[in-house]
């Protein structure tokens, strides 16, 4: 057996985990969820959500990926006889493919934006002005998908550098800088006119707009944002050291995570509010309604340069967790090299970006079951994929695992009473599984 490889420190092991769970999904789908879903009652559920049901499952993860320290499809096939359970690895295997794939579009629209903010800036024009570039930029089709393509080689860049070297020393240096420049957005967004709208639109719970859709998009979206139901945190798990505490990192990120993403509505729901901006617009609210505030702004073209360089980095500190998991599980079990593993998969996702940018485009065919190719990824992993692999993962760590191995992972092997271990068993065993099933059935139509 190799040697195993672990994270080489405590505040490493926090800026990867904190880089995969913060990204795109704080920065700009919960914003735009929440401006579809009426705001602060979708933000509620999600709240709730992300502290009873994502964090417990974050664990679960953990304690399959460092109680055998392999890739998730390999860690089901080590702890269970049959090769059963291996589907859950398979299924995350494809989900991660899946959603680096769109997901490495939006990521490519903040590497055209950084290019717009260093070559042209973004004061002084006006709101029509800045919505039909946007629409004309995704409607050629290429553009996008250069960006895409450039964000995937970074991506890879990165991953062939291996656990320590790429990804654990990346994580370190822009974790900081990316909480440095949110903060200083939000400060700033407190200034705008539309704030104390915004203020109202987040904080003041209108329970009469919470349908099952709300719920839904809620729980999907606080897996999508915690990284959970594809084994990508199994993954990490496999290379957290045996003295961290499972309970304090989960706790810790998932608390990260969720600040991260209401300082990201704060700084971005003023602007839609003052701009007149349809907080329903969708997928491509943030990047119509900053550009919009960027240019009234003093000093709107740092601020906006900044502004896409936190989003670039929040995005690459993500997708080398979509990558990471394919890639250890190729490494692993198809016994090929690191940088053969990235290179391979790297072209199949780059193709799958190059059809979902080309899917975008006004008039495309390229579509599944009537949206467009982008689309359709976008809510079939969330909606679907994402908590189907996070209900297997409760179902097998609360029923199918062995008690003392799951004890020993989140207590660190102590024996003595602990309430919180009885709380976190409580919630897999049967309070994740029933509340997931439900939505997975009302979802298949069955309730
Ligand atoms: N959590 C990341 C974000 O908020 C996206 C992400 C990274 C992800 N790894 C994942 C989502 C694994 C689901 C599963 O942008």
């Amino acid at each position: 057996m190799d040697k195993k490889v672990t994270f080489g420190s405590k505040f490493g092991t926090l800026a990867v985990v904190a880089g995969s769970v913060i990204g795109l999904g704080n920065i700009w789908r919960f914003p735009y969820l929440a401006g579809n879903n009426g705001g602060s009652a979708f933000i509620i559920i999600y709240i709730l959500c992300s502290l009873t049901i994502a964090i417990p499952i974050m664990m679960s993860e953990f304690v399959i990926g460092r109680q055998t320290g392999r890739n998730a499809f390999g860690a089901f096939d080590i702890l269970t006889k049959g090769k059963r359970w291996t589907i859950v690895g398979i299924l995350g295997i494809l989900t991660s493919f899946f959603i680096y794939g769109f997901y490495s579009v939006v990521a490519g629209w903040s590497i055209s934006f950084i290019q717009t903010g260093i070559t042209e800036g973004f004061v002084g024009k006006d709101p029509t002005e800045i919505q039909n570039n946007f629409t004309n930029y995704i409607n050629t089709g290429w553009k996008p998908t250069v960006a895409a393509l450039v964000f995937v080689f970074f991506t890879a860049m990165i991953v062939i550098g291996g656990v320590q070297k790429g990804i654990e020393r990346m994580n370190k240096v822009l974790m900081p800088v990316l909480a440095f420049i949110i903060i200083g957005l939000f400060v700033y967004s407190t200034s705008l006119e539309g704030f104390g709208k915004a203020m109202n639109f987040l904080l003041k719970p209108d329970f009469s707009k919470i349908t099952i859709n709300t719920m839904l998009s809620a729980i999907g979206q606080s897996f999508f944002s915690m990284s959970l139901g594809m084994g990508c945190m199994i993954t990490y798990g496999a290379y957290v050291k045996d003295k961290t505490s499972i309970p304090k990192l989960a706790i810790t990120i998932g608390l990260a995570d969720l600040t991260i993403a209401t300082l990201a509505g704060f700084a971005i729901f003023p602007g839609v509010f003052t701009f007149g901006i349809e907080p329903t617009s969708g997928p491509t609210l943030v990047f119509e309604t900053l550009p919009m505030v960027f240019s009234m702004m003093p000093a709107g073209n740092i601020f906006g340069l900044f502004f896409f360089i936190l989003v670039f980095i929040a995005a690459i500190t993500s997708s080398v967790s979509m990558l990471e998991p394919i890639c250890l599980f190729i490494i692993q079990e198809l016994k090929v090299k690191r940088a053969m593993a990235v290179l391979i998969i790297s072209l199949f996702v780059a193709t799958l970006a190059v059809l979902c940018a080309f899917s975008q485009v006004e008039g495309s065919t390229i579509k599944v079951m009537g949206s467009s190719l982008f689309d359709f990824l976008n809510s079939l992993t969330d909606r679907f994929m994402l908590p189907a692999g996070g209900f297997l993962i409760v179902l097998f760590v609360g029923w199918f695992m062995k008690k003392d191995l799951v004890r020993g992972q989140i207590t660190n092997g102590s024996t003595s009473f602990n309430r919180g271990y009885g709380i976190y068993y409580f919630i897999v065993r049967y309070f994740a599984p029933v509340i997931l099933s439900v939505f997975l059935l009302n979802l298949s139509g069955v309730i």
